[in-house]
This record gives C-alpha cells, sequence and structure tokens, in this order.
C-alpha cells in the first residue's frame, strides 16, 4: 500500500509517498480502507522529531491520527465490526492514518459512521474535537460564565468555542478580522485581533476583571502568562501544551491531553451528523498531494481542519 512516509526525523519537505506492506490486523485490532484522512499539528511534530523526548517514532514513519473509512477485516475477538462497515477511529499510536490502509483498537477510538456524515467531514472530528470536548470538560464552566479561546480558529478551538457556548457560556474568541464572522457563527460573542492587537489587554476590554477560565492552545511554557493575565484572580487557565503550574498572581493552571473516553468519539459523530455540531473543513488534498497538504497545513492560516482524500 502507499503511505505518507517521514523517512527519517527532519523538515517536512522530505515527506514522501513511499510503498509499504499492507498492515494485517492483530487481535483486537481493525484494518480500514481510508476515504479520508485529517492533518493535526501533532503529525508534523511526531514527523520532524521536535517531540522526539517525549513520543518517539519509528521510521520509516506513516503520518495520519484521524480516520474515516471502511472496514477491510478485523482482527481476532472484534465483533462491533465486520468488513464492509463505514468508520470514525482515532488511529494513533496504533498506525498512521495518512495511508491506503490504517489500523485501528477496538474500542471508543472507533465508532461507526452515520450515514448522514460524510467521510471528510468524520475525519476531520477525532483529534480536535475530542480534544476539544475534554478542555471543556475540565473547564467547568457554567452558563454566564466567561472564556477566553487562543487559537480558536483552529481544529480543536473551533470545537471549544461551539461546546462552551452551547453550555451558555460567553465566549472571546481570539480571530483575525476575516474570521470575525466565521466564530461568530459559531457562538463567539466577541472576537479579539491576535494579527493586530495585544489578546490580553483586548480580552480585559470585553471582560473587564479577566475570565473565568482561558484555554490556550497555541503558547507554552512562560509564554502563558501573558494569557493567564487575561484571567480573573482565582479563575483558570488551560493548555494542551507545558508550562508553569502557578502564575505570578493567583491563576490555577490545567494541561489537557486528547482521552478518547467511552462514548465520547460517538456523540461528537452523532451531534455532527445531526447538526448540532460544526466542523468546517477549509483544504482537502488528494492523497497524491499530502505532501504538499502538509506544508499547507504548516505553514499558512488554518481555519477549521485540512483533510486528505482518497
Ligand atoms: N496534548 C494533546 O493531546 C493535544 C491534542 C490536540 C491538540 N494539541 C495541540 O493543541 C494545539 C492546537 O491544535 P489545533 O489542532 O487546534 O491546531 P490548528 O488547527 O493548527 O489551529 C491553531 C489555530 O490558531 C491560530 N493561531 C496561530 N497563532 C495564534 C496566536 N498567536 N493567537 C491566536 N491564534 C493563533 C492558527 O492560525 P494562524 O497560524 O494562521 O494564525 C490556527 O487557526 C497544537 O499545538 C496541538 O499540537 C494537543
Amino acid at each position: 500500500m502507499k503511505a505518507l512516509v517521514a523517512p527519517s526525523y527532519g523538515p517536512i519537505d522530505q515527506l514522501t509517498i513511499a510503498e509499504l506492506a499492507k498492515p494485517a490486523p492483530g487481535p483486537g485490532q481493525i484494518l480500514i480502507k481510508l476515504r479520508a484522512a485529517a492533518l493535526n499539528p501533532l503529525d508534523v511534530k511526531l514527523a520532524t522529531g521536535v517531540m522526539r523526548e517525549m513520543m518517539p517514532v519509528s521510521h520509516p514513519f506513516v503520518l495520519g491520527l484521524d480516520a474515516a473509512g471502511t472496514v477491510e477485516a478485523v482482527g481476532e475477538g472484534v465483533t462491533r465490526f465486520t468488513p464492509g462497515d463505514e468508520v470514525v477511529a482515532f488511529t494513533h499510536p496504533v498506525a498512521g492514518a495518512v495511508a491506503e490502509y490504517t489500523l485501528a483498537l477496538d474500542g471508543p477510538e472507533v465508532v461507526a459512521r452515520p450515514d448522514g456524515l460524510d467521510p471528510v467531514d468524520a475525519a476531520a472530528l477525532p483529534v480536535a474535537a475530542m480534544t476539544a470536548a475534554g478542555i471543556v470538560e475540565q473547564a467547568g464552566l457554567n452558563s454566564g460564565d466567561s472564556l477566553l479561546v487562543v487559537g480558536a480558529t483552529g481544529g480543536v478551538g473551533s470545537f471549544v468555542v461551539q461546546l462552551a457556548a452551547q453550555a451558555g457560556v460567553r465566549v472571546v474568541a481570539t480571530a483575525p478580522p476575516s474570521d470575525a464572522d466565521y466564530m461568530r457563527g459559531l457562538g463567539a460573542a466577541a472576537t479579539v485581533d491576535y494579527t493586530s492587537g495585544d489578546t490580553t489587554e483586548e480580552a480585559l476590554r470585553h471582560v473587564p476583571g479577566g475570565v473565568d477560565v482561558a484555554v490556550d492552545l497555541i503558547n507554552a511554557g512562560p509564554a502563558l502568562a501573558g494569557t493567564a493575565a487575561a484571567v480573573k484572580t482565582g479563575g483558570l487557565l488551560i493548555s494542551p501544551a507545558g508550562g508553569p503550574p502557578v502564575f505570578d498572581r493567583e491563576v490555577r493552571a490545567s494541561y489537557a491531553h486528547i482521552e478518547a473516553t467511552n462514548g465520547l468519539l460517538q456523540r461528537i459523530v452523532e451531534a455532527t451528523a445531526s447538526g448540532r455540531l460544526r466542523v468546517e473543513v477549509s483544504a482537502r488534498f488528494p492523497f497524491a498531494e499530502a505532501q504538499r497538504a502538509v506544508v499547507e497545513f504548516a505553514g499558512k492560516h488554518t481555519r477549521g481542519k485540512v483533510v486528505i482524500t482518497f
């Protein structure tokens, strides 16, 4: 089969489509023939090696964590799916999804794709929407509370904005002027332009005294202090990267990561199929152009998700 691979750690211009052996599903695994795969920043981080200390990979490394496709075969003990079923899957760390075939674990990481949800939209969901749902749960916000989302226009952010707004939270979202209407359409009450002003000052202008919770999907480490300054005393800052556990004010910090808890992907898929959750796919590339897709994803402004089709 063909797959988008990094032959070694290094720049993404060395990514290439290579011929690899078609994987065989082991016990508890599902072999999926791809229809669509979405890109995530982690693909770039794993391929280039910036995360090699924390998350080493073996080479050739097949990119991709998010898949939508057709079950081709199942391994021993798998009873939920049979060949021909349409599924949505989070494939990491079992196998890469930007390939003609991938593997996933028979668990909460794989769910049936409803007829009303097309494969491109389905592939855009697992990593971004599951991470967002975990963040919103961690935030513990009530109706009427305020939330600042830094990095709101991307994959995770666009779902955080929607899920929080649907819970009655007043969301302040970062967005360039060209994305302000998009953010409001997802439920943001206000936007702050990170391309021309100071995000913290602008957020404080919208919520004097500071927001109850800030989610920062962009900064890491000490750079999170700027966002913490937009949080009210006693409030919470959530980031999927790392940073100091405390800031120079009384602001708690919590670090989020993706977790495929039982039933979560199922709920996300159902909410999207029924129109309650919107998924924005801003660019699609045929598999033959997968390397260009990653380069553009890493270098250009991304609204929502970028998906590769097969
Ligand atoms: N730990 C985990 O389990 C986990 C899971 C999922 C994601 N993550 C991490 O979470 C982060 C976000 O992921 P994602 O999938 O949402 O990424 P993404 O789709 O690339 O979205 C990032 C968005 O933020 C915008 N942006 C860039 N710089 C900004 C700034 N200074 N202020 C405000 N917005 C800015 C980007 O647009 P422009 O660059 O064009 O401005 C883009 O729209 C990544 O670092 C990812 O690795 C971690």
